[in-house]
């Protein structure tokens, strides 16, 4: 028998598998990393771009083990939700190989083969279901998407240690490298640490990306997501949300209230324990520019109600959007103060991505005296680290980077529907 840890020939294998109704795949250079990977360390850190193939290379490769006699093969995902994807490629190629099971549990995730190998589906979110295992193969999908490695040191690493040649595989994109993945990654990239081997593959890696698809990728995000998520950037996600750069920004605008070149509205965060945030946003239809704000705190609403009257009349301001969440406030600004707000969109991602992309062409600037706490706020604004679908942190940055998007991000989709239809044909 061959030293090798795959003990079947991948490569006759994948000759044979049916995928996407095609027979026969061609193995790229990510996947081919990742067996050699495999056989070379016995934890294997496997980092590869968007739509490398990396569910499917990892699928293989349990398929691999399955085929000798008596194997334990265990897929770990974040979340049962997230991730049956190895699931499913494997089952599918039992199925489509039509080979006989013993035992196949839809419900429990679990496969037994007439060989007396064994497949199963764990998530991490679930504690008791990962302990307390063996296995020879363990493979960790999305790896970086699980906030930390108690999962794995506490629960699963002593199912490695029962056989003797037992290995991990841990599949992801870089998620920063405030994650414990960047930790493990290094600990590949270390020759000094035997057991352990890293590579990353970006998505040129992969022949079958078509440039179209990249290029519509890298038009739906900001500069960072796609340089992680795309490039395998460990450092660009330090979860920054927004590029900003105090150099090029924030500068004296120099525009005059009013100025009849513009159109002026606002956008307005209301708070209750919170900061109350209101900033006012001029445009001359291209670029958008943030030229006043002010931040206050449980301020009372007639208070409150005078300072935006102020403002109203010191820029001509056309509309607030107001945070739809803040109905009351809303009306009780119509009946008793005759201030008129329109709710905004609240789509958070969607709203994010478009103010991401205005500072990335360089179309939102801050004035540098009237709109200090505005750039503060949206520089610092921060995703929340290790969640599958990214979402803000609510914190005293949210406040003024709610208002903006608030503002220019209704302003926008508002004037678009519009004119938008009319301008295209
Ligand atoms: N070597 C290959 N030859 C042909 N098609 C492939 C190959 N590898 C993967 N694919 C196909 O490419 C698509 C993406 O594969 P897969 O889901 O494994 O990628 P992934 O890197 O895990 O993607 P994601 O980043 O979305 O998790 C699937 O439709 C899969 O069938
Ligand atoms: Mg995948």
């Amino acid at each position: 028998m061959s030293d090798n840890f795959f003990k079947v020939p991948i490569h006759k294998l994948t000759d044979k598998l049916v995928i996407d109704r095609q027979e026969g795949i061609q193995l790229n250079a990510s996947q081919l990393g990742m067996i050699e990977g495999m056989e070379n360390n016995r934890f294997w850190v496997h980092i590869s771009s968007r739509r490398t193939g990396k569910s499917l290379g990892a699928a293989i490769l349990a398929f691999a083990k399955l085929l000798e006699p008596g194997s334990k093969v265990m897929v770990v995902a974040p979340n049962f939700t997230l991730s049956s994807i190895i699931w499913d490629y494997v089952t599918n190629i039992i199925a489509n190989l039509q080979i006989e099971c013993k035992k196949f549990n839809q419900k429990d995730k679990v496969v037994q083969l007439i060989n007396g190998s064994e497949f199963r589906l764990l998530s991490a979110n679930n504690r008791t279901s990962l302990v307390g295992r063996a296995a020879h193969l363990l493979i960790i999908d999305e790896a970086a998407v699980i906030p930390d490695d108690e999962y794995f040191q506490r629960d699963l690493r002593p199912a490695l240690s029962t056989y003797p040649d037992s290995r991990a595989l841990f599949i992801s994109t870089p998620r920063g490298k405030g994650n414990y993945l960047y930790e493990y990654y290094m600990r590949g990239q270390d020759t000094e640490i035997v057991d352990w081997g890293s590579a990353k593959y970006p998505w040129t890696t992969n022949p079958l990306l078509r440039k179209a698809d990249i290029e519509e990728a890298q038009r739906s995000m900001s500069k960072k997501l796609f340089a992680q998520e795309y490039l395998c950037d460990w450092s660009s996600s330090e979860a920054m949300i927004y590029n900003l750069d105090e150099e090029k920004h924030i500068i004296d605008l120099g525009i005059k209230e009013g100025d009849p070149r513009y159109t002026f509205f606002a956008g307005f965060d209301v708070g209750y324990r919170d900061d109350t945030a209101f900033v006012v946003i001029g445009t001359d239809g291209e670029k958008f520019y943030v030229v006043d704000e002010f931040y206050v705190n449980e301020t009372p609403t007639s208070q409150l109600a005078e300072m935006i009257k102020e403002k109203i009349a010191l820029w001509d301001i056309e509309t607030i959007y107001i945070d739809s969440a803040a109905q009351q406030l809303k009306a009780d600004f119509a009946y008793e103060y005759d201030i008129y707000c329109e709710n905004a969109i609240k789509s958070v991602n969607d709203g994010i991505l478009a103010i991401g992309s205005l500072i990335d062409n360089e179309r939102l600037y801050f004035d540098e005296d009237k709109a200090q706490h505005s750039f503060k706020s949206v520089a610092n604004y921060k995703w929340k680290a290790s969640l599958e679908t990214q979402k803000p942190i609510h914190d005293e940055f949210s406040h003024g980077s709610d208002a903006i998007r608030y503002g220019i991000y209704t302003y926008m989709r508002q004037t678009i529907s519009v004119y938008g239809s009319y301008h295209a044909a």
